[in-house]
Order: structure tokens, then C-alpha cells, then sequence
């Protein structure tokens, strides 16, 4: 302490510095907590990376999920795409006609609110979320038919609303593919 430091002076000066040093501090403590709910909201209502989001308004009115390019197809590369929506209270393509021993991947979305896709069975499961575009690789390696439920609570007909899948042979599927753009098995 210097000689010309008056009484008192020195307290003044030592409170002043904590009230300063408090308010910093609550100030650092609001700005994290702000970020962190920044950081929760904003994770919360935008999509993950690499979603894909489409438009459930306008599926039917053209682009891949137009009606003429639901059910199965051909890749060049010798895999099978499949593509189906849910909607209440059923999918479409209703039955879903896949090869065995065949790279797949499932490309589906909803028309109107959020459904659940699973296959019997499987681990192969997804939610069907209007706006985006689930998909899901797949490979069956035995023929045979499988139930395909809806397994989110979607609306007074939910119960009803389930369809199949049916796997067979791939020599079989390749036969159809040679003479069908899209294939599924509704008719049979
Ligand atoms: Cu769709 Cu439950």
C-alpha cells in the first residue's frame, strides 16, 4: 500500500474488482449456456447430414417417386433399388418383389404422416418421415415371403396397415427385370 492511498481507497478498489470479476464470469456462464441451447435447438430442427428431404405434397405429380417408378428395379450395375411410400393406411408398391443373393437398398418416404417400415424377420427397419427420404441397404440370401407391418402408431387404421415382401430367385427376378422397367408382385 503507497503512502497517499487514502482509508478506505484500498477496500473500494479490492470490491469494485470482484463485483467486475462476477460480472464477467456470470456473463461467461450465460454466453455457454446460450450457445448450449443454441446448439440443442438448432441440432433439434434441422435435418442430420446427408438427409435427403422431398416434398410429400408433390410425390405423385413426378420425380422418383412418382407412381410408374415405385416397386423394384434393375440397376446397371446389377443391384436392385426399390422404391415405395407409405401413406394411411397402406404401402406401394403393397407387395415388394426382391431377387436373393442381390445388393438392395430400399428407397422410401411417407405421403402424409410418419409411418415405421419393417420387414419379418430382418433387422431391416426404418421410419417413414414425410419431407425426407429413408433408405436402407439390404441382401436375402433365401426365397420365401415376408410381412412387411407398419410399426408406427399412424392414425385409426395403423392396424391394417402392413404389406409384403416377397423374395425369390435371383436367375427368376433377372428374367422378370429383362421385360418389366419396375417390378413388384401386387397382382400376384
Ligand atoms: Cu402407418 Cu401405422
Amino acid at each position: 500500500m503507497s503512502d497517499d492511498v487514502l482509508p478506505g481507497e484500498d477496500e473500494d478498489h479490492g470490491e469494485r474488482t470482484e463485483r467486475r470479476w462476477a460480472v464477467l464470469v456470470t456473463g461467461i456462464i450465460a454466453l455457454l449456456v446460450a450457445m448450449a441451447i443454441f446448439a440443442g435447438i438448432h441440432d433439434a430442427v434441422l435435418p442430420q447430414s446427408r438427409t435427403e428431404t422431398i416434398d410429400p405434397r408433390t410425390l405423385h405429380l413426378g420425380g422418383e417417386f412418382t407412381e410408374s417408378n415405385l416397386g423394384s428395379a434393375l440397376l446397371p450395375d446389377g443391384s436392385v433399388i426399390v422404391r415405395a411410400i407409405g401413406q394411411q393406411y397402406s404401402f406401394t408398391p403393397q407387395c415388394i418383389l426382391v431377387p436373393t443373393d442381390t445388393p438392395i437398398t430400399f428407397r422410401m418416404t411417407s405421403a402424409d404422416v410418419v409411418h415405421g417400415f419393417l420387414i419379418t424377420g430382418t433387422s431391416i427397419n426404418l421410419m417413414l418421415v414425410p419431407g425426407f427420404i429413408s433408405s436402407i441397404p439390404a441382401r436375402f440370401s433365401t426365397p420365401g415371403d415376408r410381412h412387411m407391418p407398419c410399426h408406427e402408431f399412424c392414425g385409426l387404421g395403423h392396424e391394417g396397415m402392413w404389406g409384403r415382401v416377397k423374395i425369390i430367385d435371383r436367375a427368376e427376378f433377372m428374367r422378370l427385370a429383362a421385360d418389366h422397367r419396375r417390378l413388384s408382385c401386387v397382382a400376384q
